[in-house]
C-alpha cells in the first residue's frame, strides 16, 4: 500500500490543486490531503472550512482522504506510515522554496521521498493568494476554483460586506 501525503494550506483550493490531486491519486494507493493549521499564515477560510470544501471537492476520488494537521510535516508523515509527499510545482519561481523545504524534510525523515507533480500548464500562474485577491475586489474567480469554493468566497465577501458585481 502505497500511501502519499499532500500537504498545503489550501486557503481555498484551487483547480490547480484538484488536478495535482487527480494526478497523485492515480500514481499511489491511498492520498491524505493534510491541511496545514500554519499559524504564521492568516487564513481567510478556518480550518474547518478547508477540509470541508476539500471533502467536498475529492469526493470524486476513492482513494483520498481529507485530514488537518499540527506541527512537522514530517512528523505528521512518518505517524501515517507514507512513502512520499507530493507537491505541485507551478513554475521555476516555486523551485526554490520547494526545493529549500524538500531538502529540510529529508533531512527530517529521509525515509520519505518528495515528489513534485506539475499541473496543467493554464493552471501554472494559478495561486491561493490570487484567487482571494480578486474575488475580494469583485472578479469572477469561477475559472480558476471548484463551483463550492466559488460560493464559499461569494460568501466570505458577503460577510465582509461587499457584494460581488458579477454575482448576479
Ligand atoms: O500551501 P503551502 O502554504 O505552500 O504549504 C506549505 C506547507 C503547509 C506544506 C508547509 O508550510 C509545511 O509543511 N508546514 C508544516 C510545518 C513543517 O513541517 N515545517 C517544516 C517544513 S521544511
Amino acid at each position: 500500500m502505497r500511501l502519499a501525503i499532500y500537504p498545503g494550506s489550501f486557503d481555498p483550493i484551487t483547480n490547480g490543486h484538484v488536478d495535482v490531486i487527480a494526478r497523485a491519486a492515480m500514481l499511489f494507493d491511498k492520498i491524505i490531503v493534510a491541511v496545514a493549521s500554519n499559524e504564521a499564515k492568516q487564513a481567510l477560510f478556518s480550518m474547518e472550512e478547508r477540509i470541508e470544501m476539500l471533502k467536498e471537492v475529492t469526493g470524486q476520488f476513492e482513494n483520498v482522504q481529507v485530514t488537518g494537521f499540527e506541527g512537522l510535516l514530517m512528523e505528521f508523515a512518518r505517524r501515517n506510515g507514507a512513502a512520499a509527499v507530493v507537491r505541485g510545482l507551478r513554475a521555476i519561481s516555486d523551485f526554490e522554496f520547494e526545493f529549500q523545504m524538500a531538502l529540510m524534510n529529508r533531512k527530517l525523515e529521509p525515509s520519505i521521498e518528495t515528489v513534485f507533480l506539475t499541473p496543467r500548464e493554464e493552471y501554472t500562474y494559478l495561486s491561493s493568494r490570487i484567487v482571494k485577491e480578486i474575488a475580494r475586489l469583485g472578479g469572477p474567480v469561477d475559472a480558476f476554483v471548484p463551483k463550492p469554493v466559488v460560493e464559499a468566497l461569494l460568501k466570505k465577501m458577503r460577510i465582509a460586506g461587499r457584494r460581488a458585481e458579477w454575482e448576479v
